[in-house]
């Protein structure tokens, strides 16, 4: 196939483009804004077209389309929850302005198109899982963008036909992810000796998806999607955040001592659950569990220091001070 893949030089559409490319021989297009998390570093060894832009940008986004696609898939959001609460607008261009923007261009070529989305879109839920039929309830400005946009996909099916899916992702994990997000965040802090901050009392649960399942999950909804459906792609596994935070330590021969319990996010999600029956029934499954993808994300990072060490040391460093009220060591 030859696809657009809008937000692909940041963590999980890295993923993707690598598989599309090497495992189907799909010819992709990037578009990406590079924000603080999009790194061309990370698609450096994959065969691609890469157009610098905006998704709100309507000319950026005719100039990738030129180079003649039959799908587009959108990654691109502003993903940091945290960084929602202190600086909510460009969530709100990217997001909302952004997907519009996608979706004109679909329905004016015929394009199929997959939005990826994630599970809190939901909200919180403290027993069960969330199917695909439950209410959308979104607790923080990410959220509330992420929630507009798929609204916005809904009515472009309904109203104009556009072939669109959406895939509503559990928590991701895995190699190239940015150290603002609590899994690399909390093994680089451990690999430095720094302290280790746990939100609140820390038994909040996430349901951990390892990277390459997702995207395989996404390609899967790509080609045998329906239009108008929506599907969600959980994790095998779900943990609360200190066992997390333990597994870290344990995996990275750092102490207990590390961790410290800091302020709490204001509308902190408890828990998070995806029941991921439909997209199974489409034949996809994840493949890893999150023991073993655990281990292998911390190898990862211990082993690549050329990824993230241009990280620590530039716009990061304000951002943690930021956030934490401390200087990263
Ligand atoms: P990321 O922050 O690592 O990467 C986002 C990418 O989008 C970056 O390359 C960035 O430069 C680009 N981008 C941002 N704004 C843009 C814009 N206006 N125009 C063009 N490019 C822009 O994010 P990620 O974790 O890889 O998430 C990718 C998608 O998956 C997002 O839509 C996110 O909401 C969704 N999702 C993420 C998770 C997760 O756990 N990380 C789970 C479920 C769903
Ligand atoms: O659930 C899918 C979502 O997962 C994606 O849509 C988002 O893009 C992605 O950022 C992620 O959101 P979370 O808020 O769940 O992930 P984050 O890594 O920021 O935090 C995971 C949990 O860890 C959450 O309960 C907050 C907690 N946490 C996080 C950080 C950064 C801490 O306790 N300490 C921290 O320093």
């Amino acid at each position: 196939m030859r696809l657009l893949v809008c937000g692909g030089a940041g963590f999980i559409g890295s993923n993707f483009v690598r598989q599309r490319v090497g495992e189907h021989g799909d010819e992709v297009v990037v578009l990406d804004k590079l924000t603080y998390a999009g790194r061309p570093e990370n698609l450096r060894d994959v065969e691609h077209v890469f157009v610098h832009g905006a998704i709100e940008d309507p000319a950026a986004v005719a100039d990738a389309l030129e180079h003649g696609v039959e799908a587009v898939v959108n990654f691109a959001a502003e993903t940091h929850v945290d960084r929602s609460i202190s600086g909510p607008e460009a969530f709100l261009r990217t997001q909302m302005d952004g997907t519009y923007v996608l979706l004109e261009a679909a329905r004016e070529r015929g394009l199929r198109y997959v939005q990826v989305s994630t599970d809190e879109v939901y909200g919180s839920i403290e027993e069960g899982s969330f199917t695909e039929a439950s209410p959308l309830n979104p607790s923080s400005p990410y959220s509330a963008t992420k929630t507009g946009a798929d609204l916005l996909v809904t009515s472009y099916v309904h109203t104009y036909a556009v072939n669109a899916s959406i895939c509503r992702g559990s928590n991701a994990y895995g190699p190239r992810q940015y150290p603002e997000k609590l899994i690399p965040l909390m093994i680089l802090n451990a690999l430095h000796g720094d302290p280790l901050p746990v939100y609140g009392d820390g038994l909040q649960v996430r349901n951990w998806l390892y990277v390459e399942d997702f995207a395989r999950g996404i390609g899967h909804v790509l080609q045998h999607g329906q239009a108008g459906a929506v599907y969600n792609v959980g994790g095998p596994d779900e943990a609360t955040n200190l066992d997390v935070v333990r597994r870290i330590i344990a995996l990275t021969g750092a102490t207990e001592d590390l961790i410290e319990h800091v302020t709490d996010r204001p509308g902190h999600d408890r828990r998070y659950s995806l029941a991921s029956d439909k997209i199974r029934a489409l034949g996809w499954q994840a493949q890893v569990r999150f023991d073993q993808g655990l281990e292998h994300t911390v190898a990862w990072y211990r082993e690549n220091t050329w990824w993230w060490e241009p990280i620590r040391s530039g716009e990061y460093r304000a951002y943690y001070e930021r956030q934490y009220g401390r200087a990263l060591g």
